[in-house]
């Protein structure tokens, strides 16, 4: 097993009613900026729990934040938390508000100009505004981990950033609010947390027996409630296990000791980026494309995902890799998402130089787990999934 430190401050408030407990969760004096998005909230009753919860405190409000957070929107809350003196800033919404939080907490004392936090990739170690979230959208894990995404609309970039500064103090994940979730969110995050659990499993045979072990339960759970949860999100047990499924998918304990590879992630960035895609629908593209092209490095994990998660019986090692792809393949059929590009948009011919230009000029030269993506196989991968 790989060395590794675990740090995780994050109080997950889980369940039921919980989103009354904010007034225990937040100080008193604190001035809050309440942050949200385009407004599901107040059609599903979340923002009359939040604000009644609230009652007393001094709160400014800032909504419209975009799926795939602009840092041109964002840059305006964080206007006005330094003008207003905000000390508190509340998300509540999906991975698109959490994040957007993280990065108002990052910028509004950063020193120097924000945008360097996310085109030069900054870790972020200190000097941030105290933050929390309520969940609406299980998916990301952003509420329990320490990164985030966030898009430039002035050069079509969509960059990560991250450090231990940015983890929410407290984040209040009530399964409810999933029975308001459109059919297509919930499909997402069912894909979102599945692809991040293969981004971290999904490499070469290692010694973290547990890790692999969680992992497989995590993804076994996914497909088990996946297709179940999306028709009744109103169904409570299913609703919890998928928010906890979401949660323990990227909180950075599988991730602990073992290899990764996010390699899938960064080249769907690219098409959210460019196409607009919803972030898991890139995944669902571009993660069985990645694992045909990457096969010689990546079929051990292959066949031990098939026998394990799919039961498959086949012993020898490529068959069984080769099928564990296609139960994926279908299984992300079965969750309703389109496996090309072309489903999306006409326009594709040159994405693959695009993005392989992109990543050149970046230095991404060497991802995955083993620095063996290189442009060509990006490009290849690309290719495949138009
Ligand atoms: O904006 P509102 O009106 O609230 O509507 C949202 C939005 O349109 C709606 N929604 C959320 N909760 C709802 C609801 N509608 C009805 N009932 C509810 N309870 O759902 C839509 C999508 O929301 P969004 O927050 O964009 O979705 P998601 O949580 O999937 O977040 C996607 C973003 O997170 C980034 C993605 O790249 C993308 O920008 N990611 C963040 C990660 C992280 N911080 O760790 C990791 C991920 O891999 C991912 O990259
Ligand atoms: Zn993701």
């Amino acid at each position: 097993m790989l060395n590794f430190e675990l740090y995780n401050p994050v109080n997950l408030v889980f369940g039921k009613g919980q989103i009354a407990k904010l007034s225990k969760l937040i100080p008193a004096d604190a001035k809050v900026l309440l942050a949200y998005g385009g407004g599901s909230i107040f059609n599903n009753g979340v923002h009359t729990q939040v604000t009644d919860a609230l009652k007393g405190y001094d709160i400014t409000e800032f909504g419209g934040i975009e799926p795939n957070p602009r840092y041109e929107t964002v840059m305006k809350a964080v206007e006005i938390v330094r003008e207003k003196e905000i000390n508190f800033i509340l998300a509540v919404g999906g991975g698109s508000v959490i994040d957007a939080v993280k990065f108002m907490s990052a910028a509004v004392k950063f020193d120097g100009d924000p945008i360097d936090i996310l085109q030069k990739r900054i870790r972020i170690e200190g000097n941030t505004l105290p933050f929390g979230t309520v969940l609406t959208l299980p998916a990301t894990g952003s509420e329990m981990n320490s990164g985030s995404v966030i898009t430039i609309n002035k050069t079509q970039e969509k960059l990560s950033f991250g450090g231990p500064a940015v983890f929410p103090q407290f984040s209040i994940c009530d399964p409810t609010v999933v029975a308001s979730l459109p059919k297509r969110q919930v499909q997402n995050g069912v894909i979102d947390a599945f692809t991040h659990v293969m981004e971290q499993y999904l490499t070469y045979p290692h010694d973290a027996m547990l890790q692999d072990r969680i992992a497989e339960g995590i993804l076994q759970t996914l497909i088990e409630i996946g297709p179940d949860v999306a028709e009744n999100p109103a169904d409570y047990k299913l609703a919890s296990n998928f928010m906890w499924c979401c949660t323990m998918a990227l909180n950075g304990l599988i991730q602990k000791g073992v290899p990764t590879d996010w390699a899938t992630h960064m080249i769907g960035h690219e098409l959210t980026a460019l196409y607009e895609i919803d972030h898991a629908r890139t995944l669902a593209i571009i993660g069985p494309n990645l694992y045909r092209v990457m096969f010689d490095t990546k079929k051990e994990k292959l066949a031990q995902y098939g026998q394990r998660v799919w039961n498959i019986t086949e012993t020898d090692t490529d068959k069984a890799a080769h099928e564990a792809i296609e139960k994926t393949v279908a299984f992300f059929k079965a969750m309703g998402m389109p496996s090309r590009i072309s489903e999306y948009t006409a326009d594709y011919a040159s994405t693959a130089d695009f993005i392989v230009k992109r990543f050149e000029e970046r230095g991404w030269k060497a991802m995955g787990e083993r620095g063996n993506i290189t442009p060509d196989k990006v490009r290849e991968i690309v290719e495949m999934s138009y």
